[in-house]
């Protein structure tokens, strides 16, 4: 039975593509493996074969051996807090992807799909592509980049395959609505629901490529099994962009009610804007869901969620130039 082993598969991207491939291909067994630091094990579908642990531990390399894909989405993925969690940051995503590439050199996997970020291009020349030379702006735009060339030089120098993607603020059912410090719409649904404005930093006219899930999971199977996706960088992300105010409008009219309250501006891009060809063209991906349909099928899944409290840092690394939306709760 052919094996593929899914890292961060309590998330939304794991738990998601785990759900896709078991209704899709019955005949693949999927291992998972989660800490649990930022997924729930409720979104874990039946029939995964999972283990708790931390990607960073030897403990995982057993399970890699006989495995033919490896999709690695394990990482902690809160850009705007990661100059402040530095340290931390890099263990979650260097040292945690380079103890899965180890796991699949030594488990002679079939190929490994890695989801870097839109991050590695920083400011850049919106759309970015594939072939723009990277500069991250903030250590998680330079950690995702590092496991890029990481996991290029294990293929060259020992043969492992690769397909590395740039997802663009993808979305949907299943994602982490309780962290404070990543994904805007989740957040503001929290925050709709706990009586609270939808908070912009600054004026609102930065735009996103907000990217639903649903139209992501035949793409992410592609970079897995497709001769063309190997050795492949390739951004996923929607070809229709919205403006931080157009999504919260768009939001608010699927909620029916919403108030909005401006913060000082962050460290951020201003637009982050993938080109699409080589999506298209390798992975067949398509802009089905539009913002309006992805929100309100989100937004059914968040009502039905439990009341759970907002994830906050007890301690940050580093205090020095800390927003002051995120020193007060
Ligand atoms: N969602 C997006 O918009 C987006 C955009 C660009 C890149 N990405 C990347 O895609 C991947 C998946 O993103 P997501 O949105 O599904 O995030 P997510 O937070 O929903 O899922 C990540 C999962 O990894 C787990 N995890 C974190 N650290 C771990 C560790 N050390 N050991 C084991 N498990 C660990 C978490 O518990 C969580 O379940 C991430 O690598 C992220 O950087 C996501």
């Amino acid at each position: 039975m052919k094996k593929i082993l899914i890292t961060g598969v309590a998330g939304l991207l794991g738990s998601r593509m785990a759900e896709w491939i078991l209704q899709n291909h019955a005949e693949v067994k999927i291992i998972g493996i989660d800490d649990l630091s930022g997924g729930y094990i409720e979104h874990v579908p039946n029939g995964v074969e999972f283990h708790q642990l931390d990607i960073t531990s030897d403990e995982i390399a057993d399970l890699f051996k006989g495995v033919s894909i490896v999709y690695h989405f394990a990482a902690y993925a809160a850009e705007g807090l990661s100059p402040f969690i530095r340290k931390f940051n890099y263990r979650s995503n260097i040292v945690g992807t380079a103890s899965v590439v180890n796991a699949c050199i030594e488990g002679q996997v079939g190929r490994l799909v890695f989801t870097s970020s839109m991050a590695v291009y920083g400011v850049g020349n919106p759309p970015f592509k594939e072939s723009d030379l990277p500069e991250p702006i903030d250590p998680y735009g330079v950690a995702k980049y590092a496991c890029e060339m990481d996991i290029k030089i294990a293929g060259s120098q020992h043969g492992l395959d690769w397909c590395i993607l740039r997802p663009h603020n993808v979305y949907g059912r299943n994602q982490n609505i309780w962290d404070r410090y990543r994904n805007v719409l989740g957040i503001w649904m929290f925050q709709n629901m706990n009586e609270l404005p939808f908070t912009i930093f600054g004026d609102g006219r930065q735009q996103r490529a907000f990217s639903c899930i649903d139209d992501c999971l035949l793409p992410l199977w592609k970079a897995g099994v497709d001769a063309w996706a190997s050795k492949k960088i390739i951004n996923i992300g929607s070809w229709r962009y919205y403006s931080i105010q157009e999504a919260a409008q768009i939001l608010k009219e699927v909620i029916g009610k919403a108030t909005i309250r401006y913060e000082a501006a962050r460290h951020e891009v201003k637009d982050a804007l993938p080109a699409h060809e080589l999506s298209i063209s390798i992975l067949d991906y398509q802009d089905n869901t539009t913002l309006r349909m992805g929100l309100k099928m989100m937004w059914d899944w968040a009502q039905k969620q439990p009341r759970r409290s907002q994830k906050s840092w007890d301690k940050y690394e580093l205090e020095k130039g800390i927003y002051q939306f995120w020193k007060n709760p």
